[in-house]
Formats: C-alpha cells, structure tokens, sequence
C-alpha cells in the first residue's frame, strides 16, 4: 500500500508527446481510474508508473520515496494488462505462483501464497489447468491473482476487461472494485470505457493529447466538468452544446440565439455577470432535457426528425429550428418522427462554458 505521487511527468517518444506534464495525486489504498480516448497516453502513464518506461522528465514518488530512477523489480508494483499475459505452457497454479518464485520464496509460503490468491478470485478449482482450458474471463482471473500474489503496493491494470463480453464485464468489473476494497491495494486502472470509470473509480482522471483534463470523483466530472472536453466526454448520449449570446436586462441575464431566449437563473446569472465576452457555450446533457413540464423548465418545441429506441430509454434527436438538439426519455413513449413536440429543459442542470477556452464559467 502506497501513496502515489506524480510531479510534472513528460515522456516523448521522439517528436511524439505522449504526456505533457502530468501532475496526480493516487492516495493510499484508492481506486483511480485514467480514462480518455484512445492515444491521449493512459498506457504510457501506468508504465511510466511501473518503471517499465523512463520518463523524459519529472518526478514519481510511492510514500514520499522518489522511485523515478528506480527499475520496475525494485518498485513493489504489479501490472494486468488487456490481454491476458499469462503463459500458456505453465498451469495456473505455476504462472500464479511465477512471481514467488522468481523472488525464491520458500515452497510453503508459495503454496500458501497461492492459494489464497486463487480463492480470493474463485479459481482455486482451476489450479491443475492450463491457461487454453480456460474461459477468458478465468484468464483473466489468473493475471488478476498473479498480479496480487506479492501483495504489492501498487496494482496497475491496463483495460484489463476490454477482451471480455459484455455480460462478464459487467460482473468482474464489481469483483475487481471488491476485490481492491477487501485488499485496500493502491490501484490505477486504465479504461476508455466511462461506465467503468463511474462505476469503480474512487477518483477518476480524465485525460486527452497527454494532460489531465480534471481529476474528481465520478459525481464532480459529472456534474461539474471543468471544460468542454470533460462535458463532452462523459456522459451518453453527449452532452448537447448551443453557442449562445448573453444580453444582460435590468438585473437579468439572457441566453440569446436563433432559436432560444433562455433566462438564466438567478445563481448562473451572479457569476456570469462580469464575463466580459459576449458569447458562451451552453451545455445541456439529453437525460436533463424532459417530456413533462419540470420546474425552473424552458420549453424547446421542435421537431422530431430521429428516434433510436433502446429498450429502456428512447433516444430522440429534434431541431428547434436550426438547432439539433438530443434528449433521453423513457423508452415506453413512442414520439414519430416528423412530429412537433414540446420538451422541457431543466434549466438548474445547465453549463456555461467560455467557448473560447473551453473552461467550465459556473
Ligand atoms: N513506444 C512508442 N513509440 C512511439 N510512440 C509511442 C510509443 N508508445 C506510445 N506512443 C504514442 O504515444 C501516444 C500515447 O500512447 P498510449 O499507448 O499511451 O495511448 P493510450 O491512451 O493507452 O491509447 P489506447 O486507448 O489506444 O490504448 C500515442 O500517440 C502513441 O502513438
Ligand atoms: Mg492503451
């Protein structure tokens, strides 16, 4: 169990940035997720934590002792990564116990060792078998267990669900958060899939071209995304944004656009007052965009021109006027398309952002 700290962490691969200055505090015994889009360098980020990649500059630490220059064997991590890297001419009771013995412990305390990784992840069964008698998801397991068998202080896994079905994901994903919490193992988990990120993440670290975009807990990135790039990225459907005008009356402020003339409420309009461009960014996520009428709600009548229904939820994408909007409503409603409808914005779930910069303005 460690405290991970990371200071101003570059690593270029030639001309490539593959992270640019990455400041992250993990504290001890939590569960950080990185999640961002494919090359914006999660990957590169856990092996620069394992030492398996040397960082161009900046500082690693694990409980204040600076591990930057130290090699991965002598970094008390272990690392799961997406595919399943266990060997296949060993059983599983030899790859699980491979990391013990490489370190000689004594047979005893291997075999103790290993079992009690095997229980724990509910393959203590499937010992005697070699890895291509497995399911993927008991391959996984196996890694999983290999990966803890030490104990280490710092449990790194790279996607490592991304090769399962959808059915198995779901169910280890809520094993491996048990799992972390029964061994209060510092852990950062690599994941492009954001109902992961939500669902196991103590904290999450958003990412894109190499930075940390934010770093919170799964409510504040939701409901409070620092930027544009956050707001756009979590959540689905996406987040819908309006460019807007503001026009301030006698004590009011308004969003202005073509199709809109929205009020905004009275503890946006406080901190909006002083912006001094003239043009913001609305941010309106579907699942806030309601078919009944909602307190604090502005209507947006419109037209329906797509539906995708998913069972549960109905995907409904209308224009009012020009303006394409997406809403998510509950699935029983069947709306044709063609249709005029009326909708209800709750305006106390709006962002605003600077559309110059990106940043979140409330
Ligand atoms: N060994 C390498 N040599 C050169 N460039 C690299 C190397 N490894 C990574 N990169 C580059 O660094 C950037 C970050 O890559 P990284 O693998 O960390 O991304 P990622 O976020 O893990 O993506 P994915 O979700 O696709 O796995 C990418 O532009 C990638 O092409
Ligand atoms: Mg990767």
């Amino acid at each position: 169990m460690a405290q991970v700290i990371l200071e101003n962490v570059k690593k270029y691969f030639g001309q490539v940035k593959a992270l640019d200055g990455i400041d992250l505090i993990v504290k001890d015994q939590k569960f950080v997720v990185l999640l961002g889009p494919s090359g914006c360098g999660k990957t590169t980020l856990l092996r620069c934590v394992s030492g398996l990649e040397k960082v161009t500059s900046g500082r690693i630490y694990f409980d204040g002792q600076d591990v930057t220059d130290l090699p991965p064997r002598s970094r008390n991590v272990s690392m799961v990564f997406q595919s399943y890297a266990v060997w296949p001419h060993m059983r599983v009771y030899e790859n699980i116990a491979y990391p013990m013995k490489i370190k000689k412990y004594d047979r005893e305390e291997i075999e103790n060792k290993v079992e009690w990784a095997a229980k724990l992840l509910n393959i203590h069964e499937l010992l005697d078998r070699y890895p291509a008698q497995l399911s993927g998801g008991q391959r996984q397991r196996v890694a999983v267990a290999r990966a803890i068998v030490l104990e280490p202080a710092v449990l790194l896994m790279d996607e490592p669900l991304s090769n399962l079905d959808a059915l198995l994901r779901v169910m280890m994903r809520s094993e491996l958060k048990k799992l972390q919490e029964r061994l209060g193992t510092t852990t950062i988990y690599v994941t492009h899939d954001q109902v992961e990120a939500m669902t196991m993440g103590d904290m999450i670290a958003v990412m894109s071209a190499g930075k940390i975009q934010q770093y919170g807990t799964p409510e504040e990135i939701y409901h409070k995304p620092a930027n544009l790039f956050v707001a756009g990225f979590i959540g689905s459907p996406r987040m819908n944004f309006l460019e807007v005008e503001i026009q301030r009356g006698k004590g009011e402020v308004f969003f202005i656009s073509e199709s809109v003339k929205i009020t905004c409420p009275l503890k946006l309009s406080d901190k909006l007052r002083d912006f001094p461009q003239k043009r913001v960014t609305l941010g309106m996520r579907p699942e806030h965009i309601h078919l009944s009428r909602v307190e604090s709600g502005y209507p947006l009548r419109g037209e329906v021109y797509f539906s995708e229904r998913l069972g549960a939820d109905t995907i409904v994408h209308f224009k009012v006027d020009e303006e394409k909007i997406v809403a998510k409503i509950p699935g029983d409603v069947i709306l044709e398309e063609g249709g005029s409808v009326e909708f209800f914005l709750d305006l106390s779930k709006i962002h605003v952002f600077d559309p110059k910069t990106g940043r979140s303005l409330v």
